[in-house]
Formats: C-alpha cells, structure tokens, sequence
C-alpha cells in the first residue's frame, strides 16, 4: 500500500514492511535459528536491511531504555558529529554518544550474540565497533536529506518502546544497496537511476523542511525559538539537513545545491522520469517495541521529522563490514570517547557477558520484603 506523506506530495511512501520482517525465534542457546538467520541474510542481500520484531523483550527494552534516559539527560553528554548542529541546539534532536559502560556492553553484547549468524555474514570478528549512540527526535525537528552512510558498515536501530508513524522512522529505499554489478541493474543505468532517485527525493524533503519552517514561523505547529528560522534557513554554519537557502545557493549542502541542478541532471530527471518513479520505492518503519533493524550502510535512507508531541527514542550501532584506513575508521561515526580509549570489535562483543533483565513478575517478587 501506497500513502503520500503530508507536506511530501510527489513521493510514494509505503507504510507496509511487512515484506522485510523476519519475526525472531532464538534457539536454546538464546541465537537465531539457522532457519531465521538465512531468511534475514536474504532480506538484507535483496533489499539492504531487515526488520526483526520481537528482537528484545519488553523487559530488555524497559531497561536499555532507562539507559538512553539517562544519557540524554546528562548534560555532559557527547553529542553526535553526524547529526544536524542546528537540530541539536534547537532541542529538537538529541543525537549522542553512548559511554562504554558494562551495562551499554553487555547489551551491544547481546544483540551482536543473538544475531551472530547474520552479522558473521558480513563482519570478522577482528572488525570494529564504529559507535553506540542514541538518537531522539522533537517535533519540529527536519528530515533528513536521503543519503547513503559511509560504505562497508553494518548499522543497526533498536526501537525500546513502540514508534508510531508520525514520530519519524527511519526510511528506507529498499534495493539501494551498492553491490559488486549493481550498476547492470535497470538497464545498465542501475547507480545512476538511484542517484537521480535520490535527487527528486531531496527536493521534496528540501520543500517539506521549508514548509514545515514557514508554518511554524506562521504560529502553526510548533513554536520556533528566537533566531531559529534564521539560523536553519539562512546560517552559514555547516550542516547537512536544514532547508538551508544560503548554502543551496552557494552549493555548500552534499546533499542538494545549485550545483546539483546542470542542464545534463535536468535533462535525466525529465528523460528517466517513469524509471525513477517505477524502479524505487520509500518504506517508512514504524519499529515495535523490542524491533531492532539491521541495514547495510551504502542502503539509501533517511530520518524523517517528528510529527507528534511524544519524543522518538532509537538505539543505533555500527560495526565495521571491512579493514578502514585508521585515518577514516570513524568518518561520519560518532564513537563516545571511551569507546575510542578502549576500542571494542565485533569479536570482543560476542564475548561480552550477556544482557540479564529478570522479568517484570520474578523483580517485583525479589522486591517484596520476606516476612
Ligand atoms: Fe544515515
């Protein structure tokens, strides 16, 4: 099923993902089944990620999220380099770091451990965690330009309590992936399309950032802070996901500028329109509870606005898929200084002592006084 989104009419956004759910079923030694795990490889080689519901228990959510609380509410906290400087200032995103404590280990522990035959796929043991970070969202917050993150790195988004549409999944552009011949794909014009596909996207994202901003500095949605409009549409100031018309019109924004528009990119976005339209589809996520979504890196995607007054919380995490030059390991990842003193691998995190959340009834009994 098809639905536009408001303020995004002209892009075909699907709300179903139920074609990229893998429901997980452990074994008894707390892994996916081999049956799963092949099921979930699948998904992630055709479309560049999966969906797995039901990853964590509602008691393992509680409790990661009791973490993510709390780091976000600590004001020395480690913001994110990634993410949007002018989103964060505004307080309308809250993008950071996740200090490595055994609590944060044993729960990245937990999840490399019960999705070791997906992972082991694609990343050795001696490959790097790249960052632990948590990503909230306010209403009022922009979306994300489409893009692709730095290339061989496995990402994974955790969702510990239910995420609805209007707070912002991630959405994904499922096939995007940048696969050894994918060029060959839709004619022989397989990575063009998609860069043209990602353009058209952005100029709807550039017009729904835009619109949303002009509303809310017409007193409708929410209310803008002084200097706010000024600062996302007008700053100098680098960042990548404000509808920011200075740095489009002096082509300082990667992601869509002047530059972007030549006659020859013109020409293509009107000759390959039907192509665009039909080849490539948007998917927004609406994660549950205990979710957690594991997506190739180089797999087109965006983090949409919050539409809704409640806060949008998610758990992200990188690990590295190849060997990167020391020089770029953390380019485009935000890794929590600690994580940086005492770096942790893939392998590292299969032997970390595990996650252990009693559950809700066995930790109310334990808090009854014995008589
Ligand atoms: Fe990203």
């Amino acid at each position: 099923m098809f639905t536009g989104q408001t303020g995004m009419n002209g892009l075909n956004i699907s709300n179903d993902t139920s074609l990229f759910e893998v429901p997980a079923v452990l074994d008894a030694g707390g892994k996916l089944t081999d049956q799963c795990a092949r099921e979930a490889v699948d998904k992630i080689d055709t479309y560049g990620f999966v969906i797995f519901t039901d990853l964590l228990s509602h008691e393992e959510a509680d409790a990661a999220l009791d973490m993510v609380r709390q780091a976000a509410d600590d004001p020395e906290r480690n913001l994110c380099t990634f993410a949007s400087e002018t989103d964060n200032r505004y307080k309308r995103r809250d993008f950071c770091s996740l200090p490595s404590t055994p609590f944060l280990n044993s729960f990245a522990g937990t999840l490399c451990q019960r999705l070791e035959g997906v992972i082991s796929e694609y990343c050795r043991p001696s490959h790097r965690l790249l960052e632990a970070v948590t990503l909230t969202s306010y209403l009022g917050s922009s979306h994300q330009y489409f893009h692709r993150d730095p290339p061989n790195v496995l990402s994974f988004f955790a969702a510990f309590e239910d995420v609805s549409e209007d707070q912002g999944g991630t959405v994904f552009v499922p096939g995007t992936h940048k696969y050894a011949g994918v060029e060959k794909r839709h004619g022989g014009l397989g990575l063009e399309l998609m860069d043209l596909f990602m353009v058209w996207s952005n100029i709807h994202v550039f017009r729904h950032n835009f619109r949303k901003l002009w509303d809310m500095r017409k007193g409708r949605g929410a209310s803008l802070a002084p200097g706010e409009f000024r600062d996302r549409v007008f700053s100098t100031k680098w960042d990548e996901y404000q509808p920011n018309i200075l740095r489009f019109l002096t082509n300082r924004n990667t992601h869509l500028s002047l530059n972007t528009f030549g006659p020859r990119t013109l020409r293509d976005l009107y000759r390959h329109r039907a192509a665009i339209r039909d080849n490539f589809h948007i998917v927004r996520t609406a994660p549950r509870k205990g979710t957690v979504i594991v997506f190739r890196s180089d797999t087109i995607h965006a983090g949409p606005d919050n539409r809704s007054p409640n806060p949008r919380r998610l758990y992200g995490m990188s690990i590295s898929r190849d060997i990167i030059d020391p020089e770029y390991l953390f380019d485009g990842y935000s890794p929590h200084p600690s994580l940086i003193a005492q770096p942790l691998t893939f392998g590292d995190l299969l032997n970390s002592p595990p996650l252990k959340v009693l559950p809700k009834a066995a930790e109310q009994l334990e808090q009854i006084p014995a008589e």
